[in-house]
């Protein structure tokens, strides 16, 4: 892979978890592997307001409304060429806390349209359970994709066609070390997203 890449890893778990950990396996292999740089973003202790549809972001084209910790996260958005999304599975969906992010590009998006257009997006999905909603959670990682323009890559078929997914039998970044398949999936995703 070429070098004008970058990724950005993001979490999106609350704690210090298998989330965290999956997204930075993934950076690792991205990294050691295939020369991309990158950067890493964890929701975990930062400030992050829900989008409030104040329309702020549309009239003034000058960013969001809430100085908040997503400040700091708005320039990497832009800057990465490849996202990497990682959630818990929570009720089968995503973490609220990734959800309140992903609204907020309507921010970034305003200023400046298109601004997401072409970027590669993959995701990883961490559960406590093997099958505990992972595949719903990157569908909404694909979707969010779709939607802004953005190419969503996943594993390829034979084990990781949605992108990472990972059993933590709930037992944080302790479970997802020891999920063989999960980290395999997401070696996959990675190596997929290193020929795209
Ligand atoms: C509010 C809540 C809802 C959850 N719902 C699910 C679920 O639907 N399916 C599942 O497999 N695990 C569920 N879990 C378990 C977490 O996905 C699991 O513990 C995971 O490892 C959390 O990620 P983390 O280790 O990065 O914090 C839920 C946990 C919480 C706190």
């Amino acid at each position: 892979m070429s070098g004008e890449h970058l990724v950005l890893g993001l979490s999106g778990s609350p704690r210090k978890g298998g989330t965290d950990y999956a997204v930075n396996y993934a950076l690792q292999r991205l990294e050691a592997n295939h020369g991309v740089p990158s950067r890493y973003f964890s929701v975990r202790g930062k400030t992050i307001h829900f989008c409030i549809h104040c329309d702020y972001c549309i009239r003034k084209k000058k960013g969001c409304i809430h100085q908040d910790d997503l400040q700091e996260l708005y320039p990497l958005l832009e800057e990465a060429t490849i996202w990497i999304l990682g959630s818990p599975v929570y009720h089968g969906h995503i973490s609220a806390q990734l959800k309140a992010v992903l609204d907020r590009t309507r921010a970034l998006l305003a200023r400046r349209p298109g601004a997401l257009t072409g970027k590669l997006g993959a995701g990883i999905a961490v559960g406590g359970d093997r099958n505990g909603g992972q595949e719903q959670v990157l569908g909404t990682i694909a979707d969010f994709y779709l939607i802004n323009e953005m190419v969503p890559v996943g594993g390829g078929a034979f084990g990781a066609n949605w992108g990472g997914s990972v059993w933590t039998a709930d037992r944080g970044s302790e479970g997802a070390a020891e999920d063989s398949e999960g980290l395999r999936s997401i070696r996959r995703t990675v190596d997929r997203l290193a020929r795209s």
